[in-house]
């Protein structure tokens, strides 16, 4: 087998190599990090294919991120079945890494979820290329509509005295300005739950839901559809006064039910191990209902100096 840097137009043998929400990547042009999402980082696609004569075998796929200082990431590796177990796999992620470093990036991560397919060779070959030692990332979990309908908690906790659920759709342009004017003053929310970033892109917007008091927006549910099945709790959040005792249920109640009369029949949600918070919120109340709870984890290798002829 021979690695080559792959030059766009790129065999289509290659696209099933990697996840189908990175095959566009391929195309070693600057698109957004995975296809029909908002939100994400666009990023430089560059990929290193392996070839049985013409023929493609192996390939991995890198994310090159546009703003400086952030990590490359390794996005997916794959080789094909009668190349397996000869040691290409760990050779696709030297030769990657060699294309990150020769590219001026002095950092190279990649996220994977445990007990996925590769997942132990990757902890394996990780140690081996001399990688850091893997970190909690986010706790996911999956349910399914009627799982969500059996959640102990649905429904259970009136809406606060004064407060009324609203359609995030609802929230005017003022609410959002004094939202905006507080968070400056003094910061309350989380850089990454601030809400006018959704309002923005775009969100689902028969479930996606606010929390409206005399004082102004205290609290939302944010969410996507990444299919018309398939729901994504993205982006939540209550101020912290107003969030003990569990009184972000009652918008996830109001939210699940809209969920399954918009005909959503899957839900994730992500919660973050910096928002330990929401990591509590998903192992009480959404992780012993679910279908699937998983933690994801982050590998990364700080790369040395570029080698003068690498890649
Ligand atoms: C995972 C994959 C890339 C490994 O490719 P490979 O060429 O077989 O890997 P290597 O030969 O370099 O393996 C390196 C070491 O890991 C071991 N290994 C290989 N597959 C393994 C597995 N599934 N579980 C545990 N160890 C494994 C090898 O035996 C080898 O150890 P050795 O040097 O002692 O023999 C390949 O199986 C594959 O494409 N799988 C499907 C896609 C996938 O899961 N990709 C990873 C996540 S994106």
């Amino acid at each position: 087998m021979e690695l080559r840097l792959l030059r766009s137009p790129v065999d289509p043998a290659f696209l099933a190599m990697t996840f189908p929400a990175y095959r566009h990547l391929l195309q070693q042009e600057v698109a957004p990090k995975l296809l029909g999402e908002s939100g994400v980082p666009t990023v430089q696609g560059v990929a290193v294919g392996g070839f049985a004569g013409p023929k493609p075998v192996a390939l991995a796929l890198l994310a090159l991120p546009l703003v400086q200082g952030e990590a490359a990431e390794l996005l997916s590796v794959y080789v094909v079945p009668e190349f397996r177990r000869q040691g290409w796999g760990r050779r696709l992620v030297l030769a990657a890494e060699a294309v990150v470093r020769h590219a001026g990036y002095s950092q190279l991560v990649t996220l994977w979820t445990e007990g996925s397919i590769g997942s132990s060779w990757w902890q394996r070959v990780a140690q081996e290329c001399g990688w850091e030692l893997p970190q909690r990332r986010t706790l996911s979990v999956r349910f399914t509509a009627e799982q969500a309908l059996r959640f102990p908690w649905l429904d259970r906790l009136p809406v606060r005295e004064g407060c009324e659920i609203v359609p995030l759709t609802s929230v005017t342009p003022e609410e959002l300005e004094a939202l905006k004017a507080s968070q400056q003053e003094k910061p309350w929310i989380a850089e990454d739950l601030v809400p006018w970033r959704y309002l923005e892109q775009g969100f689902e917007e028969r479930t996606s839901l606010a929390l409206r008091s005399t004082e102004g927006i205290m609290g939302w549910v944010i969410n996507h559809a990444l299919s018309p099945e398939w729901l994504r709790f993205t982006c939540s959040f209550i101020r912290k006064d107003w969030g003990r005792r569990g009184r972000i249920l009652p918008l996830f109640s109001r939210s699940i039910h809209l969920m399954v009369e918009a005909g959503f029949t899957q839900a994730s949600f992500v919660a973050p191990v910096r928002h330990a918070t929401m990591v509590q919120f998903v192992e009480r109340h959404l992780a012993p209902w679910a279908a699937q709870a998983r933690w994801t984890w982050a590998s990364r290798k700080v790369l040395c100096e570029a080698p003068p002829q690498a890649a």
